[in-house]
């Protein structure tokens, strides 16, 4: 069976509500396949930080040797261009109308490759027929053996497009912060994803840490919940401090930054991704070598 019909069929088995397939229906291949790993960064609330995490993880797999494959999956609200201070384009929808192929659709600044979204684009927002998940899971299916890791930043909220994409990923790093919508968003995308996919496990990440006090109550509160009432296990990355000196330059010092608070705090939670999650050891045997390559000052100087 190819690999396109095994997807299809997986997709498809969601539509019926009675259905509550789980992972073991997953395509025979992902279980026997060491690489790519593929997480989805995702939290079901907006403005968390899902796309600057998802981003910085990019460009420290990056730097360590690894080759990335980053997608915004906020197909039709695309921040990555615009964190990066690269200008916007339409190649997500070139690539869906079979304009241009996948390899034209990609930024590429040596092992960071990147396929966008469009911003506001008015034919992706009307075209309904399109499942987006499936168009780019089968699109990856030719492509992921060239990568080590996929990474998906999710948009907001809980459509079926994302929560098949979140299922699809071998990891779930769910973004929350101390607010109080974002810790109910949260319990509720984990609590769909158990009852409609399966999911047994995701990883969390508290952005905007005030203190160590509130950090370990949202910790808490959500690890507690999720596994006394869905069983659902939740394995604790760590936390990133709220930058409050100039917010407008948060981006530039969380991407680029290697002295900045936030960059050290990130740090720490990559060597416990690369642990708990990944078990990595950084730059050991990365399958596409290490080649050096200076993204951050391409992007200082456009
Ligand atoms: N740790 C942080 N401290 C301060 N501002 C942050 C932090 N993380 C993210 N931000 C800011 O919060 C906003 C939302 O971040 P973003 O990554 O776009 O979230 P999402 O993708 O979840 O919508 C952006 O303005 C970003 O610069
Ligand atoms: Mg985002």
């Amino acid at each position: 069976m190819s690999f396109e019909t095994n997807v299809s069929q997986w997709l498809e088995s969601f539509k019926h509500e009675e259905n509550f397939p789980n992972l073991s229906t997953f395509p025979r291949f992902k279980q026997v396949v060491r690489r790519p790993v593929s997480i989805s960064i995702t939290g079901g609330k907006g403005g968390v930080g899902k796309t600057s995490i998802s981003l910085k993880y990019a460009l420290e797999l990056k730097k360590i040797g690894y080759k990335v494959l980053y997608i915004d999956f906020d197909y039709n609200l695309s921040n990555s261009r615009i964190k990066l201070g690269l200008p916007l384009d339409d190649n997500f929808k070139k690539l869906l109308r079979r304009e241009i192929d996948f390899d034209s659709a990609l930024y590429k600044n040596g092992n960071f490759h990147m396929l966008s979204g469009c911003n506001g684009d008015v034919d992706i927002f009307d075209e309904q027929s399109i499942r987006f998940d499936n168009e780019l899971i089968n699109l990856l299916a030719s492509h992921e053996k060239d990568y080590d890791f996929i990474l998906f930043d999710c948009p907001a909220g809980i459509n079926k497009d994302a929560l098949s994409i979140n299922a699809y990923c071998d990891h779930r790093f769910i973004v929350v912060t101390a607010d109080k919508s974002s810790i109910t968003d949260s319990y509720s995308l984990i609590k769909v994803l158990k009852l409609r996919y399966g999911v047994n496990e995701n990883h969390l990440i508290v952005n905007k840490v005030e203190n160590l006090a509130q950090y370990k109550k949202v910790v808490k509160t959500i690890s507690e919940t999720a596994e006394n009432f869905l069983g659902v296990r939740t394995s604790v990355l760590g936390g990133i401090s709220n930058y409050r000196d100039k917010p407008e330059e948060f981006d530039y010092q969380f991407l680029f930054e290697e002295n900045s608070k936030i960059h050290k705090d990130f740090l720490k939670v990559l060597n416990v991704t690369a642990e708990k999650c990944l078990h990595l050891v950084p730059c050991v045997n990365p399958v596409h070598g290490i080649q050096e390559q200076v993204l951050e000052k391409e992007v200082q100087t456009i």
